[in-house]
């Protein structure tokens, strides 16, 4: 098993998840994050949850060579986890540039590196975006991709890059994980999802109306070809997703090469049913009105998630009920995030 980790974007909402099960489960931990989206008080979070610390955090961009050489240079990395990334869909319609500088020079740099301190085990942080406008789901992982955003074809771009990289360097050893839509929080309440700015991403923004920080949600589109005709998502919980990579890395000797898996529950829920659930679960009201359509966004992503399970035995175990109680937990909890 693989005993000290590196994992870029730690500090992020999945990656100080992820840290606090590979802590748990008695890995090292090394963390590399910029703090552009995250806080380093998450890593403060961590050692609490998990009864100890971190080895190290340093503070840098994953795609600057000299920084993440220091940091192949100063521990003996057994495996690395590839978090950092930037990952929001309707940013990346703005700024593609940066999502393509980032995401894959980011990914390039660190591989890069990898080779040249001889470390051979990458988990990636891949995206259900690359599959884009799916006509079939629930979605396999041989489902074609078809991205439809930048952010969904920097993901999709990295997978072909580490896919031709293991074909030409038999020792890499490369698992990437397709995440459906990871949300929820720690069942602390010290850990959670804490975006800078307005959220993206729906669960954060429901948690702040229903704690009186915003005014109402705008559901984006209610002519999508889906039951209620809102957009429909597999939501899984974070605390499932970072027990993934903790069996990620339990596996990844299993086969040389690269390996893709989806990480979902194989149960969509549409974002109406969504907010429902937040309301009964916080106990608040989420006001909301129908608006246009998102650019980028598409009408249903399901996982089937029958290759994970029965390659490794993990399955997701908590319900959408759990996601929304846990970051309501988090969003009472700390209503400026991490902000003190
Ligand atoms: C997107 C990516 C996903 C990625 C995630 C990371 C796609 C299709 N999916 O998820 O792979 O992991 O970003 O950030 O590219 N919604 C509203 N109002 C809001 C916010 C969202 O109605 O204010 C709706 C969206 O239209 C969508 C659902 O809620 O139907 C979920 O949206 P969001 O949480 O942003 O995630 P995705 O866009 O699905």
């Amino acid at each position: 098993m693989p005993q000290t980790v590196l994992v870029t974007g730690g500090a992020g909402f999945i990656g100080s998840h992820t840290c606090v099960e590979l802590l748990r489960s008695g890995h090292e931990v090394v963390v590399l994050d910029d703090h552009s989206n995250s806080s380093p008080e998450s890593l403060e979070r961590v050692a609490k949850i998990a009864g100890r610390p971190i080895a190290a955090a340093h503070t840098a961009d994953v795609r600057d060579r000299r920084a993440l050489d220091k940091v192949f240079a100063s521990h003996k990395i057994d495996a690395v986890i590839h978090f950092a990334a930037k990952k929001a869909v309707g940013e990346s319609v703005q700024i593609p540039l940066t999502y393509y500088d980032i995401n894959v020079g980011g990914t390039t740099a660190l591989v890069s590196a990898m080779h040249d301190h001889g470390v051979h085990r990458l988990v990636f942080s891949s995206s259900c975006s690359i599959y884009g406008n799916a006509t079939v789901v629930p979605l396999t992982e041989e489902s074609p991709a078809a991205p439809t955003n930048p952010y969904a074809t920097t993901k999709w771009t990295c997978e072909r890059i580490l896919a031709d990289l293991c074909r030409n360097l038999p020792e890499l050893r490369v698992l990437a994980l397709r995440y459906f839509n990871p949300a929820g929080a720690h069942p602390t309440g010290l850990l959670g999802e804490d975006p800078r700015g307005i959220p993206n991403n729906i669960m954060p923004f429901l948690a702040q109306i229903a704690v009186g920080r915003r005014e109402e949600l705008s559901v984006f589109g209610d002519d999508y070809p889906t039951p209620d005709g809102t957009g429909v998502r597999d939501y899984i919980h974070v605390v499932d997703v970072a027990e993934g990579h903790r069996a990620a890395l339990d596996h990844i000797d299993d086969e040389p090469g690269m390996r893709v898996f989806n990480l979902g529950t194989g149960r969509g829920s549409s974002v109406l049913e969504l907010v429902k659930t937040f309301e009964e679960v916080s106990g608040r009201p989420i006001p909301h009105r129908i608006a246009a359509r998102r650019p980028g966004d598409v009408a249903e992503l399901v996982a089937d998630p029958a290759k994970v399970e029965s390659a490794w035995g993990w399955t997701a175990r908590r319900d959408v009920a759990a996601m929304c109680r846990d970051a309501w937990n988090f969003q009472q909890q700390n209503p400026y995030g991490y902000a003190p």
